[in-house]
Parts: structure tokens; sequence; C-alpha cells
């Protein structure tokens, strides 16, 4: 960090971490950068389940970033209690994201951090991000869709 001003800290979720939240780390990334605003921000994804802990983004995920230019990175692992008091902002995919990381936070300390992505959309009504695991690729590339949406309206609200 080149300033004294602490970083806006910003984590994606999703089920797994291989496909919906690790995409939003690099999309949230890679515009950050391009805006110079790197050092002004630390950014992580995890999901609610540890089934993929230490994997790399889906292969077809990967697939349709790169396609748009992103360079891939990343290991998949478990949401941590402690994510929810070091993070600023915790951004969900879907309902049942929001429903998991909400459970985590029994007292309800943390609850108006925890925001679905949709809700920073401005050019897409999408209630949620669709789990596209199981789908086609054209999936992949719809995911990748709103999360560029969403990410665009979370810089607009943190960058200040
Ligand atoms: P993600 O997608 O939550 O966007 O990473 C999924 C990854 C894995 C599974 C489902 C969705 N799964 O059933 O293992």
């Amino acid at each position: 960090m080149s300033s004294s001003v602490p970083p806006v800290r910003v984590l994606f979720v999703c089920l797994g971490n291989i496909c919906r939240s690790p995409a939003a780390e690099i999309i949230f990334r890679k515009l950050v950068t391009d805006e110079g605003l790197a050092d002004r921000y630390e950014i992580d994804s995890a999901g609610t389940i540890g089934h993929h802990e230490g994997s790399p983004p889906d292969p077809r995920m990967a697939e349709s970033l790169r396609r748009q230019g992103f360079e891939i990175s990343g290991r998949a692992r478990r949401i941590r209690e402690d994510d929810l008091s070091h993070f600023d902002l915790i951004v969900t995919m879907d309902e049942s994201n929001l429903e998991n990381v909400r459970n985590m936070d029994a007292e309800g300390l943390y609850h108006a951090k925890i925001r679905p992505l949709t809700s920073f959309c401005s050019e897409h009504d999408d209630p949620r991000v669709p789990d596209p695991y199981y789908g086609g690729q054209r999936g992949f590339d719809h995911v990748i869709e709103l999360l560029k949406d969403g990410c665009r309206g979370i810089l607009r609200e943190t960058a200040g």
C-alpha cells in the first residue's frame, strides 16, 4: 500500500468458488486496475462449500473469461467466520448464497455489508447470477455480462 488510507475490502461469494465468484474477483480486479485504483482495494472470493477447495476456476469459466481478454488466477477456498468482520462488502451471487452467508452472522452484526451482486447492476434486472455449473458455455458468457455490470456498480459506489 502506498497510502495510509485503508483499502476497500470486497469478498465475492458463490457456492463452489470455481465459477461465479472467482470470475467476479478477476473482473473486478481488472476494472480497478484499469482505473488506476488497484492499491485502494483488497479483493478476494470464496465459496459456501469447501468441496472444490484448492481448485483453479472451472475450465469453462476460464475459457469464457480468456475469450474476453481476462487472465485467469485464483484457487478455491471456503468462506470463514472471520471473513465477515474483515471485509467491508460481501457480494453474493444468488439467494442461497445470501441466506448461507447471513446464517453465519447469527447476531446480524454484518447483515448490511452482505449484498447480492445484482443489486449493483444498472443494465440488467436479473434477480440473481445463475449457477452456470450444469449448463452450457452460453451460461458462462451470460454470467460474465452480469458480473461486469455489477462490478461497475460496486466501483461507482465505493470509489468515492
Ligand atoms: P459456483 O458454481 O458456485 O459459481 O462456483 C458451482 C460450482 C460447483 C458446484 C455447483 C456450482 N457443485 O455442485 O459442485
